[in-house]
């Protein structure tokens, strides 16, 4: 866990959620900010537009457990939202989240990315982000990925965690980031479906339209080109935004040992797609 969110910990666990707090969780790197601004614009897309255009994703959507020293925590900006529903953004694995979003039954959105792609784009977000420790080389990122030696700890963790979860607790939305690169207004109607939301076909198209990779891309207000804590020289937060890239970054070699050591590690129930 980074260090400041560590010292943070009680605050956050003792966040009391409402029954209308819709929570975002996800492996950092899964497509957290993509969701977090197709639920953004269908609750409030229509009723405040000039939302989009002022406000930044992580204040709009906030990082429930966000320490960090040069901007208002998490739970600070939580408080002070003035609209509702509060959708919330989380990277806890299960077992870390509030008790009280369970005892609220709150909705719950859960994205999963396969983990040979989740993991290049975690290695390219680490080498940008100065509030995190250099990434080292990629071979050694690789091998502690595997390990589950990261922030937010193991991905094989998180996936089946989560997955776990799901097969108890009725109100999770467990959904898929190739699923949405495949289909994106397929997945909009589902998770409109799982959110009781009937939104004209319309605004449907509109905001698969504000949603796509390019426009987010050049969106400051999603892109996080504003939030000073990422050298865009080194790489970019809309960084490639494709399933399969992972094979510019795999070796044979690292192929063939991730995938013995993934059959191992993964709930079969899982079918992860690693290219379309
Ligand atoms: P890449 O680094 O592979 O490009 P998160 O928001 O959870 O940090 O996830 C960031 C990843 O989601 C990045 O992946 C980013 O490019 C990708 N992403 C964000 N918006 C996207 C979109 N509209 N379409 C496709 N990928 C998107």
């Amino acid at each position: 866990m980074i260090e400041c969110f560590a010292s943070n910990w009680e605050k956050v666990q003792s966040f009391q959620a409402r029954p209308d707090d819709i929570l975002i969780a996800t492996y950092p790197k899964a497509g957290t900010t993509w969701v977090s601004y197709i639920l953004d614009l269908l609750y409030f897309g229509q009723t405040s537009p000039e939302r989009q255009t002022s406000i930044p994703i992580y204040e709009r959507v906030p990082f429930l457990e966000s320490a960090f020293p040069f901007m208002d925590t998490g739970t600070e900006l939580l408080e002070k939202l003035p609209t509702s529903p509060r959708i919330i953004k989380t990277h806890f694995p299960v077992q870390f989240v509030p008790k009280s979003f369970w005892k609220q039954n709150c909705k719950i959105i859960y994205v999963a990315r396969n983990a040979k792609d989740n993991m290049v784009s975690y290695f390219h977000m680490d080498r940008m982000t100065l509030t995190q420790p250099d990434p080292g080389d990629w071979n050694t990122y690789f091998q502690r990925f595997m390990q589950g030696q990261m922030l937010y700890g193991s991905w094989y963790d998180h996936v089946n965690g989560w997955w776990k979860k799901k097969q108890s607790y009725a109100n999770i939305h467990y959904m898929f980031y190739e699923d949405m690169i495949e289909d994106t207004g397929r997945e909009i109607n589902k998770l409109c479906n799982f959110l009781g939301l009937s939104p004209s076909e319309q605004l449907k198209t509109q905001i698969s339209g504000k949603v796509n990779f390019d426009s987010m891309k050049n969106n400051d207000m999603v892109n996080y080109s504003t939030i000073g804590v990422m050298d865009f020289n080194v790489s970019r937060f809309m960084r490639k935004g494709k399933v399969g890239d992972w094979k510019n970054h795999f070796t044979v070699a690292q192929n063939e040992e991730f995938d013995e050591d993934y059959k191992k590690k993964i709930n079969p129930a899982l079918n992860f797609r690693t290219e379309l």
